[in-house]
C-alpha cells in the first residue's frame, strides 16, 4: 500500500473520528456548565430568600413564605434561565417535588454513593431522547446543613410552632429526621439540545 492510500484508508477516518469525539465532548462540557450555572443560581436565590425570612421573622415566617415562594421561584428561575428545573427527594415535604421514574433512579444511585462514603455533591449527566427531542439532563445531590435542621431535623430540633405549621401545610410531610451531611435530595436541570 502506498502512503497516499494508507492515509486515505486509515488517516482520514482517524482524524474525522477524533474531531467528532472532541466536538461532542466539548458540547457536553458546555451543556454541563450551563446546567451547573442554572442550578447554582436557583439554589442561591432560594437560600437567600430563606435566610432573609429566617432572620426577619424566624422559621414560622420563613415557612409561610417559603412554602409558596419555593414553587414560584422554581418556575421563575426556570423561565429566566431558559431551562426546566425541579427539586426532588425520596422523602418529600411537598408532593410537587416527588421524583418521576428517571429522577427516582438517579436518587437511588446517589443514595448508594452516600452509603459507599463518596464525597458529595454527586452529579449525574445524560443526553436523553424524549418525544423525538434530544435533552441534556443534569442532577446534583443536595445535603443537609446545620441551618436546615430547624425545619428538617429531628423531633426535638423543630420548634412546636414550626411543627404545627408544617403539619397544617404539609400533612404528609416526610422531610424531617435528618442530620447534617445526610443525603436530602437533588436538583434537576434539563433543556433541549441540537
Ligand atoms: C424555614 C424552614 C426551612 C428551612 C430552614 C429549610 N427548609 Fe427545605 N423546605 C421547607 C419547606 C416549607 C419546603 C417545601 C417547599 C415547597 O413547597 O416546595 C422545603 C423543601 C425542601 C426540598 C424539596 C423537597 C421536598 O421535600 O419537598 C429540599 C431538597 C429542601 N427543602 C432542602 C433544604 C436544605 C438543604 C436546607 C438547608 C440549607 C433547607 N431545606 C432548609 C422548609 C425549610
Amino acid at each position: 500500500m502506498d502512503l497516499k492510500k494508507m492515509w486515505r484508508v486509515v488517516g482520514v477516518p482517524v482524524v474525522l473520528f477524533t474531531v467528532i469525539v472532541l466536538y461532542a465532548g466539548n458540547n457536553d462540557n458546555e451543556h454541563k456548565e450551563r446546567a451547573q450555572t442554572a442550578a447554582q443560581s436557583f439554589m442561591g436565590q432560594l437560600q437567600n430568600v430563606l435566610m432573609e425570612e429566617l432572620r426577619d421573622g424566624g422559621p414560622v415566617k420563613a415557612i409561610a413564605v417559603c412554602a409558596d415562594t419555593a414553587q414560584v421561584l422554581t418556575d421563575r428561575a426556570g423561565e429566566e434561565l431558559d431551562v426546566s428545573l425541579k427539586r426532588v427527594s425520596d422523602r418529600v415535604r411537598n408532593s410537587n417535588n416527588e421524583p418521576d421514574e428517571y429522577e427516582a433512579s438517579v436518587l437511588k444511585k446517589f443514595t448508594r454513593k452516600q452509603e459507599e462514603g463518596e464525597t458529595p455533591p454527586f452529579i449525574h449527566t445524560e443526553v436523553r431522547t424524549l418525544n423525538g427531542e434530544k435533552e441534556f439532563w443534569y442532577m446534583q445531590s443536595i445535603h443537609m446543613q446545620a441551618q436546615c435542621l430547624g425545619c428538617h431535623g429531628e423531633e426535638e430540633q423543630i420548634a412546636d410552632t414550626v411543627k404545627k405549621l408544617l403539619s397544617e401545610k404539609y400533612p404528609d410531610d416526610r422531610a424531617t429526621g435528618y442530620t447534617p451531611g445526610d443525603f436530602r435530595g437533588a436538583i434537576r436541570v434539563s433543556f433541549t439540545v441540537d
